[in-house]
């Protein structure tokens, strides 16, 4: 990221949703004048208010002050040194990477502290990681273990890094059905244990991530984020005494549960003499699906922060084939659809703006087409364009090397990368 050097121009061709007839500096774009509404680019295009960006920060920031927790965001979300930079002024406390290449482009643009929030089996990946510590005392990183047979990897691959510096890990603990993670409390605790009795490995703390359990606020959902939870202070009591480090850090949360890691780890982890480490990622962009109707405050919880949905991909519609039923130049190359298809909010041409909150759905996405169906009332023809919110930021970013930045008047006030 910060060290990355990109092409200093920009060009339609060779970047999504620029006009086709001209070759920009990046850092002149904000200068053009350029508004998306009015159909000044190509389409499909992706958006990105900065000002939503920025006060998305800023509350995500007060509220972890209020509750006295630290926030290491996941930087997979955006993977964009930009917003990275908006997080670091922002007061973050650390980053979380999942790969060791994010945990270096985190280091390379400054962030000293990184959570590689995943375990690491490739040898040569460890050393690197590894020697990169030995070389610059700055830097550090919490690494992911959850099994013996990842411990006995880590700890080989270790023995080759010079000089004695050890490796900071965190137990992760899993759930059943759920992805990574030792399955039991019981087992968790034998993995730690074969991390003490390892010379180039150091007990730093526990995890888990509760997101895996589901992504709507449903009591049921809520009933089995808290007993995971539970069981993590459990594992956490079990390891009283055992880690080695001054401050261990007990880590959980992504977006949707963030209030729940707080109400049930606070206290326990603050008797502890441990640190709580958030790693919400998608609550700096937000969204208009998945967390737009299951983060905290969509669910009523009292005093949780209130996020503005930043990302929005603008298409065009290429074709009205049928009766309410229109075609959009964008598809899953360009917006995400794992958790959801995207959410047509409005219809522009030129100045005339209609609303189609609750009168069009998009149902089916083809690689480059969007199938967007509306009442028959809705006035939409070719040529019209279609701004559509989005559900889950992280699998739109990946699709965009470039984004706008736009005010909320839909002018073009800047751009920002993305390094996926
Ligand atoms: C291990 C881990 N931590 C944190 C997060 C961030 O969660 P969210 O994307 O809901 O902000 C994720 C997201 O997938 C994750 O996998």
């Amino acid at each position: 990221m910060g060290s990355v050097s990109h092409p200093n121009s920009a060009d339609g061709i060779r970047f999504k949703g620029l006009p086709l007839d001209g070759s920009w500096p990046l850092d002149e774009i904000a200068g053009l004048g350029w508004n998306v509404a009015r159909g000044d680019t190509a389409t499909p295009v992706a958006t990105l208010s900065m000002d939503a960006v920025r006060a998305n920060a800023a509350a995500m920031r007060d509220w972890c002050a209020a509750h006295d927790v630290s926030l290491a965001p996941h930087a997979k979300t955006t993977l964009s040194a930009e917003l990275i930079e908006v997080q670091r002024e922002h007061e973050v406390w650390g980053m979380t990477a999942a790969l060791p290449r994010q945990v270096e482009l985190l280091w390379q643009q400054g962030v000293s502290r990184v959570i590689l929030a995943n375990e690491l089996t490739d040898a040569a990946a460890i050393r690197w990681l590894g020697s990169r510590l030995a070389g610059d005392s700055a830097l550090e990183l919490l690494l992911y273990a959850d099994t013996l047979a990842n411990v006995a990897i880590l700890e080989s691959a270790m023995a080759d890094v010079p000089g004695d510096r050890p490796l900071d890990v965190l137990i992760e603990l899993g759930h059943k059905g759920g992805r990574t993670g030792a399955r039991t409390v019981a087992d968790a605790v034998a993995v730690a244990e074969a991390v003490v009795a390892a010379p180039r490995l150091r007990l730093a703390g526990i995890a888990l991530f509760e997101g895996t359990l589901g992504a709507t606020r449903t009591p049921d959902v809520v009933d089995r984020v808290d007993v995971f939870l539970l069981e993590l202070g459990s594992l956490l009591d079990a390891l009283a005494g055992r880690f080695e480090v001054d401050e261990p850090i007990v880590s959980a949360g992504g977006s949707h549960f963030f209030d729940r890691v707080v109400s049930m780890l606070a206290t326990r982890t603050q008797e502890a003499g441990a640190r709580l480490v958030l790693r919400s990622g998608c609550y700096l962009v937000h969204d208009h699906g998945i967390y737009g109707t299951g983060s905290p405050s969509a669910a009523g919880v009292r005093d949780a922060p209130t996020f503005r949905a930043a990302l929005n991909v603008w298409a065009r519609v290429v074709s009205c084939p049928e009766p309410g039923l229109a075609l959009l130049d964008a598809g899953r190359r360009d917006v995400s659809f794992d958790a959801g298809f995207p959410i047509p909010l409005e219809r522009a041409r030129g100045e005339n703006r209609l609303d189609l909150e609750h009168a069009a759905r998009v149902d089916a996405l083809g690689d480059q087409h969007a199938f967007l169906r509306f009442e028959r009332h809705v006035d939409i023809v070719p040529g019209d364009l279609v701004r559509l919110g989005i559900s889950h930021p992280c699998t739109t970013f990946d699709r965009w090397d470039l984004m706008l930045v736009v005010d909320d008047h839909d002018m073009v006030v800047g751009t920002i990368r993305t390094e996926f």
